[in-house]
């Protein structure tokens, strides 16, 4: 009886000391916006808290990609409990990644081929660098934000979504997250309270200076969700395809003013008599030029006769002889009736 019991003991604390897994592994797992049939991408992690809280919860880690800008030994210098945290994502199936810039996702080879149905940036935050109201420090926020939007919104499966949390208050406010997330074609599903006890185990981070593993004040804080409009994305395509017809057409017409100005140069030096000036000077496939040789001679097309004027022997831009009748002018057969 009694080996029965501690059986039954040693079995129980296994679960507790292990992750808290469905016992059905197909069943799916909800937490707030999140599922473990999710293929969810988290960025800017600090401590990989949050990430560790939702794979505890789904009971596996296999559909999370988690990632930090800093590397492995410096988050583990700046976060007592990254080290803990990383490892229970590991034992779960997680993909870790470190050195992950959110404005470059696109770039990253691990990652700018995969689509998730998550992209996640909670609280993201370019660094302590003077008054969070100063307008330079808004900027670099926004910059922040709008480069991560850029990348994280060709990421995205069909039904994908990317979620910033975000502090509501100013300055904060001032970042416009709409805004940036309209230029690259993304609108606000829904706008949500972040609650931190919807996520046990989740610790915010200031992320940087020497309180980096400290937690900054909540406060009143949404997340916030966005989706890939497509007919913004449409119309954007064709504004974008528009331009670039309009400015190949450009091309073409300065190219042609170009090309007209030059032959209409040409034909008047060649009214002023300046051809033999010019003619030795400019590249020529006719070498008797360059070496004084008398020129081979052409016949005339009416009478066959010799000789043409030398003039006209010379390889012409293709439509000179368009421009003013002037090369047509300088074909003269020696025969006065031709
Ligand atoms: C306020 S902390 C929030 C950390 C964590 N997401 C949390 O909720 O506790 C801001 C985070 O943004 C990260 N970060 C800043 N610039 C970044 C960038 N270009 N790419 C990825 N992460 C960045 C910092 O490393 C820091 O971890």
């Amino acid at each position: 009886m009694s080996s029965f019991i501690c059986k039954i003991t040693a079995m129980a604390m296994r679960e507790l000391s292990e992750p808290s897994r469905d016992r059905d592994n197909d069943k799916e797992v909800w937490v707030k916006h999140y599922s473990s049939n999710h293929q969810m991408l988290l960025v800017g992690e600090g401590d990989f808290s949050f990430s560790c809280s939702l794979a505890t919860r789904f009971g596996s880690a296999s559909n999370i990609c988690a990632s930090s800008l800093d590397s492995y030994d410096e988050v583990v210098k700046k976060y007592k409990k990254a080290k803990s945290n990383l490892q229970i994502l590991k034992r779960l199936g997680a993909i870790l990644l470190h050195g992950v810039d959110a404005t470059k996702l696109q770039l990253h080879p691990d990652l700018n081929r995969r689509r998730y149905d998550r992209v996640i940036f909670n609280f993201p935050h370019a660094g302590f660098h003077g008054k969070e109201s100063d307008p330079y420090l808004i900027q670099k926020h926004r910059k922040l934000v709008s480069g991560f939007f850029h990348g994280a919104s060709h990421m995205l499966r069909d039904t994908g979504e990317i979620h910033v949390s975000h502090k509501n208050k100013a300055p904060f406010c001032h970042w416009n997250l709409e805004e940036l997330a309209r230029r690259c074609s993304l609108v606000l599903i829904q706008r949500v309270a972040f609650e931190k006890r919807d996520y046990p185990g989740n610790e915010n981070k200031r992320g940087d200076g020497s309180r980096c593993d400290q937690p900054f004040p909540l406060g009143d804080c949404n997340t916030f969700r966005f989706h890939v409009a497509k007919e913004l994305y449409t119309e954007k395509a064709k504004s974008r395809e528009a331009k670039e017809r309009e400015s190949k057409h450009r091309r073409r017409q300065e190219r042609f003013l170009e090309c007209s100005h030059r032959v209409n140069r040409v034909s008047s030096e060649i009214h002023n008599g300046e051809l033999g000036r010019v003619l030795p000077r400019a590249r020529t496939s006719s070498p008797h030029r360059h070496t004084e040789e008398p020129p081979p001679k052409r016949r005339c097309l009416l009478c066959q006769d010799f000789e043409v004027h030398q003039a006209c022997q010379e390889p012409f831009p293709k439509r000179s002889h368009r421009v003013n009748g002037v090369f047509m002018g300088f074909i003269k057969c020696k025969d006065e009736k031709c």
